[in-house]
């Protein structure tokens, strides 16, 4: 079953999942990590950042792969996946090496295939971070993503498209689509660690925990995996 960790605030949450990227940077030569964006990572990023800054933690032997980019903006977009794990993440530490799947690309089913072949190429991920979308996508592996899926191009849900209004402006300034590690790819990672905040997470949360396993709700599969954790606040905790 999931490990499932509750804890009264998501800094505290963070720092339980800044403490296993912490033991792996210590352990091995070469740390691969999977990461997200959205504001879900924010305090687990700034968690990191900070233990570099005054603890002196290297991330030298680390490098990350992004789990998704916008179809369409380039790495210096301010909403890019890109300029976001500049500013919250890479212009502070000293990691070896960031991946993103790219915005701008002439032939999608290549860009993926090359992004698989790098994160084999470079002995797979050790750790993968994930949030959830509101309804139940990881990465952006929308509902109706088979448990099989593999990088690749994917349209936007609606709901998805509205819920980034807040970050881009208006709906018309949201992309219609994406590239994502698929969900067959995020599986094949070594560990899963899943957050989320607030009471608006409760809802799909219940039903990605401890609902059926189905496409309907993508990150449900989790439940298959046998190596992921949890990392709720109490809100989230009340679905
Ligand atoms: C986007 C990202 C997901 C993220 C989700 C939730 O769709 N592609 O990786 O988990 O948003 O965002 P937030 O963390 O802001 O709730």
């Amino acid at each position: 079953g999931l490990q499932i960790d509750v804890f009264p605030t998501r800094e505290e949450a963070s720092a339980a999942a800044a403490d296993e990227v912490e033991a792996l940077l210590r352990k091995k030569d070469s740390v691969n990590l999977g990461l997200a964006t959205g504001s879900t990572p924010l305090p687990f990023y700034r968690e990191l950042v900070r233990r570099h800054r005054e603890e002196g933690l290297s991330f030298a032997q680390m490098e990350g792969f992004n789990l998704d980019e916008y179809e369409g903006l380039p790495p210096e977009h301010p909403e890019s996946y890109d300029s976001f794990m500049q500013q919250q993440l890479y212009a502070h530490i000293d990691a070896r090496e960031s991946h993103l799947l790219p915005g701008i690309y002439q032939n999608a089913e290549e860009a993926c295939r090359a992004y698989e072949e790098k994160i084999v190429e470079k002995g797979g991920l050790d750790w993968q971070l994930l949030g959830i979308g509101g309804n139940g996508h990881i990465g952006f592996n929308e509902p109706g993503s088979p448990v099989d899926s593999r990088t690749r191009r994917i349209e936007l849900d609606e709901r998805t498209r509205r819920d980034a209004v807040k970050q881009f402006g208006t709906l018309e300034k949201v992309p219609l689509a994406a590239l994502t590690m698929g969900i067959g790819t995020i599986l094949e990672a070594k560990r899963i660690v899943l957050m989320a905040w607030g009471a608006g997470k409760a809802g799909i949360l219940q039903k990605a925990l401890q609902g059926p396993v189905t496409a309907e709700v993508p990150a449900s599969f989790l439940q298959t995996h046998g190596n992921v954790r949890i990392l709720i606040d109490e809100e989230a905790s009340q679905g």
